[in-house]
């Protein structure tokens, strides 16, 4: 069982894992993002705390996602607390600096007192599935940088591959962050190893 307090309509789900409930974002989510998964430990690699302005035109870009091509970013619901644990999802990569903008993009966040217990493994895992099969996505990519070791180190066991061509520097992050460094995984690598 779990709690309803961070559920929406049965509308808004849009995956399920042994674990998590992964929903579109909805009314009430920024905040509920801002106490849960707005830390400076897991805001650390990917451009420090954020205003909840900021959290609420991310979650409207996710919402304009879905409402356009099906897909965005994701709330991560544990089903034993009811609780949200994480964000991940896909999204077209719009950093005007990167040279691949519009290439499907997926990305994660996991609340730090739930680290190391899968949980990214599971949802990434759902999410690649999904990104090849429901919307025949060509090739993934995800953004991290070399000092995030927890994030590529993701990247490499579900077998994408650092893609050094696509490097690009972004003034936006701290110093350790940069360049942003790229992993790619093709429907075709996908499909032979599953
Ligand atoms: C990256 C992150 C999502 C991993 O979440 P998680 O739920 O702890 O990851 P999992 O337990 O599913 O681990 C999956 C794999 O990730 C890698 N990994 C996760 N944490 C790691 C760490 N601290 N050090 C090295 N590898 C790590 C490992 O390969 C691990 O597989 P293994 O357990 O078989 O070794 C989490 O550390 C996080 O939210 N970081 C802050 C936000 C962030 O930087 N997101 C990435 C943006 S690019």
């Amino acid at each position: 069982m779990f709690s309803i307090a961070a559920m929406p309509p049965m509308a808004d789900i849009v995956l399920e894992t042994e674990r998590l409930i992964l929903r579109q974002f909805g009314e009430g989510d920024a905040e509920l993002h801002a106490r849960y998964l707005n830390s400076p430990e897991i805001m650390k690699h990917i451009g420090g705390v954020r205003e909840l302005h900021e959290i609420e035109a991310k979650q409207a870009k996710s919402m304009a996602g879905f409402a356009r091509e099906g897909f965005g970013f994701m709330l991560l619901i544990e089903k034993s607390s009811g609780e949200p644990v994480g964000q991940a999802g896909m999204k077209r990569v719009d950093n005007p600096l990167a040279p691949n903008t519009g290439m499907h993009e997926i990305g994660w966040a996991i609340r730090p007192d739930r680290w190391r217990r899968g949980y990214a493994g599971e949802a990434v895992t759902a999410i690649i599935e999904w990104a090849f099969t429901r919307h025949d996505a060509p090739e993934l990519v995800a953004l991290t940088s070399l000092s995030n070791e927890a994030s590529w180190r993701l990247m490499e066991k579900f077998g994408m591959a650092r893609r050094q061509d696509l490097d690009f520097d972004d003034p936006a992050y701290e110093p350790d962050d940069s360049p942003v460094i790229q992993y790619s995984l093709t429907r075709e690598q996908w499909e032979n190893s599953q």
